[in-house]
């Protein structure tokens, strides 16, 4: 028979409330998805009132006020707190994005937040990033050339063969799109997911890489490609503004070129 609810010790139960002080006037709540490998036990939801007075814009901000001020053992990653380095990835408000560049003004009501959906968690907000990590390896993330490069020069490109590369080079891996895309959910183990194909995407139009075909190769496979069914969550969740769904279509097309 089909399970229709979530195992007994995944359902996440209401945890603790962490009230602001009498009087504070800008108090914003903020509920907090929590998991102790060490404890054991279910998650929960933990409540935090944050005076938004004396907090910054973003929900970084108050994530790192509340670790700071309320409950130290509350864990997540963040580095750059400029939207570069892809480490604050979490679902705010029912949205897979960046912390640190989600203000929370554009958020009514209580700010939800949980870890990137359909991941292990490692703990709290912390997801298993292992996995989507070896998939982004397996694409083979680097120029790969069998001619030499020119004596003392890097290897040139046109201006328009660079112009190729925008929308793909900044992609941070911050995994917000394949971990909001259906069939990756489904399919984890062996579809590779619109990050990874965006990726696999900005090397094969790199005019200096020598092994296309071997990369069309790779991607010539009824999962890893084209598990895509153009549901295109990719793309409306990117907090870059990427297009990871134009990125798969052109791959696609390439395949089909190839094969006439
Ligand atoms: S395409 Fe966008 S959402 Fe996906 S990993 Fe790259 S930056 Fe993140
Ligand atoms: S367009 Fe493809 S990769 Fe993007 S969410 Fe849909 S199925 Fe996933
Ligand atoms: S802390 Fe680097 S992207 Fe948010």
């Amino acid at each position: 028979m089909v399970a229709l609810t979530l195992p007994k010790n995944s359902k996440v139960h209401r945890g603790r409330t962490h009230k602001a002080a009498a009087g504070t006037a800008h108090v914003r709540r903020f509920r907090v998805y929590r998991w102790d490998p060490e404890a054991g036990g279910n998650p929960s939801l933990d409540t935090f009132e944050v005076d938004l007075a004396a907090c910054g814009p973003m929900v970084l901000d108050a994530l790192n006020k509340i670790k700071d001020e309320i409950d130290a053992t509350l864990t997540f990653r963040r580095s750059c707190r400029e939207g570069v380095c892809g480490s604050c990835s979490m679902n705010i408000d029912g949205t897979n994005t960046l912390a640190c560049v989600k203000p929370i003004e554009d958020i009514g009501g209580d700010v939800t937040i949980y870890p990137l959906p359909h991941l292990a968690v490692i703990k709290d907000l912390v997801s298993d990033l292992t996995p989507f990590f070896a998939q982004y390896a397996s694409i083979q993330p680097w120029l790969s050339a069998d001619s030499a490069p020119p004596p003392a020069k890097e290897r040139r490109q046109s201006p328009d063969d660079r112009a190729r590369l925008d929308g793909l080079w900044e992609c941070i891996l911050c995994a917000c799109c394949s971990t909001a895309c259906p069939s990756y959910w489904w399919n984890s183990e062996r579809f590779l997911g619109p990050a990874t194909l965006l990726q696999a995407y900005r090397w094969i139009v790199d005019s200096r890489d020598e092994h296309t075909g071997d990369r069309l190769d790779y991607l010539e496979d009824p999962f890893r490609l084209y598990r895509c069914h153009t549901i295109m969550n990719c793309t409306s969740t990117c907090p870059k503004g990427l297009n990871p769904a134009k990125a798969i279509g052109a791959i696609k097309k390439l395949m089909v070129e190839r094969r006439g």
